[in-house]
């Protein structure tokens, strides 16, 4: 079947790759490992993803919904603040519930059956995350009780969970970990379960598993816990691609930029926002002698919707095909039709080297947004 413009296509056989070496992990640290259904929550790949791994963690009550749905089970909950008339639903459909503030505790902790397990997010105060926006360890960050605040664990509390790093390594967990524990430490004899969160990103080429099994394995072994890691990059890492069509190219004061039948700023904003240069299928995203250059602009009237030069052999024509690399992760997750943009198509690449196309949106999508 062929691929329409524009359409999200992941890759079946690579996603299983990034699923066995997560679950590599995972058994031999003697940990679990849950898919952070924010960075990716394709739940048509679900059926693959568990074959592997046997839960996720939600951040919100739809989240919470599908998880219990399309996972089977019920999640590990953390929402930065949950609503009164939310609550209920929240916690009857999770396995783990952890407040980000003390005060959050204190107007739910009665409405938390016996059953649930209960976390507290706390801030170590270290990252190794340089874009700000991304960066959760500031002393005044709204995101977790900070040391000063958390002298004796409220009761009830069986779980701490931090989460401060974004696409890094082991090593930077290591001083995570430091931070953590002269902290936080002397919490730990009184709890279950450590949340390590996101940002491990072990499914990138180079990443040194070997020393993330070690560093969770002794930090098991000091603590006598469980450890939970919840990434959501690490999965859909390099799982697949944005295709997308040209359909015009502005000439302006000689600056040539190729329009495609998608957009930054509605389909990968992480482009803009971070900023973020994805790679492409053909061309170039560093300069080549020779070649051709183009600014790529997204079909949004936002005027800064594009992004800057990409080279490319031959000049690029109206109906060319242009193909963002790696563009599966916090992409479907955070998509919008902003200007009515259309949707890209949601595919998947069979390991039998099919195309299965999965759904199509349509001016009934764009309309049921809104009212
Ligand atoms: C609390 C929490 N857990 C997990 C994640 C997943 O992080 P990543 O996709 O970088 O692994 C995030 C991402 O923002 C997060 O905020």
């Amino acid at each position: 079947m062929k691929i329409p413009s524009p359409c999200f296509v992941l890759d079946e056989k690579r996603l299983e790759r990034n699923l066995k070496l997560i679950d590599h992990v995972q058994k031999s640290a003697g940990i679990e490992i849950i898919l952070a259904f924010k960075g990716f929550a394709m739940w048509s790949a679900f059926p693959i993803v568990r074959q592997y791994m046997s839960g996720a963690t939600a951040s919100s009550l739809n989240e919470v919904l599908l998880c219990n749905e399309e996972m089977g089970v019920k999640s590990h909950t953390y929402c930065v603040a949950y609503a009164d008339d939310e609550f209920d639903d929240v916690v009857a459909h999770s396995s783990h519930i952890t407040f980000n503030s003390l005060s959050q505790y204190h107007k739910f902790i009665d409405r938390v059956p016996d059953n649930v397990s209960v976390g507290l997010r706390v801030n170590p105060e270290w990252s190794d995350v340089e874009t700000e926006l991304y960066n959760p360890s500031s002393p005044v960050s709204r995101l977790g009780i900070s040391s000063n605040d958390l002298v004796v664990l409220p009761e009830r509390v069986e779980g701490l969970h931090f989460h401060v790093l974004c696409e890094s390594d082991s090593y930077a967990l290591e001083q995570v970990i430091q931070s953590f524990e002269s902290r936080f430490g002397h919490h730990l004899s009184n709890i279950k379960w450590v949340n390590m969160g996101g940002g491990h990103l072990m499914t990138r080429e180079g990443y040194d598993t070997k020393h993330l099994i070690a560093l969770i394995a002794g930090f098991k072994e000091r603590h006598s816990v469980d450890v939970i890691l919840e990434p959501g990059s690490a999965f859909a890492w390099e799982t697949g691609d944005l295709h997308t069509t040209i359909l015009d190219i502005v000439d302006n004061g000689g600056v040539k930029t190729a329009i495609f039948d998608g957009s930054f700023t509605c389909h990968m904003p992480d482009c803009l926002e971070m900023p973020y240069r994805p790679k492409l299928g053909v061309g170039s995203s560093e300069e080549v002698s020779g070649w051709h250059s183009y600014r790529l602009g997204g079909v949004s009237c936002l005027a800064g919707d594009f992004l800057e030069s990409y080279w490319f052999e031959n000049p690029l024509k109206i109906g060319d095909s242009i193909i963002f690399k790696d563009m599966i992760h916090y992409t479907m997750v955070k998509t919008s039709t902003f200007n009515g943009v259309k949707h890209p198509a949601i595919g998947i690449l069979m390991s039998n080297g099919e195309f299965e196309l999965i759904k199509e949106f349509g001016y009934k999508d764009f309309k049921n947004r809104l009212s």
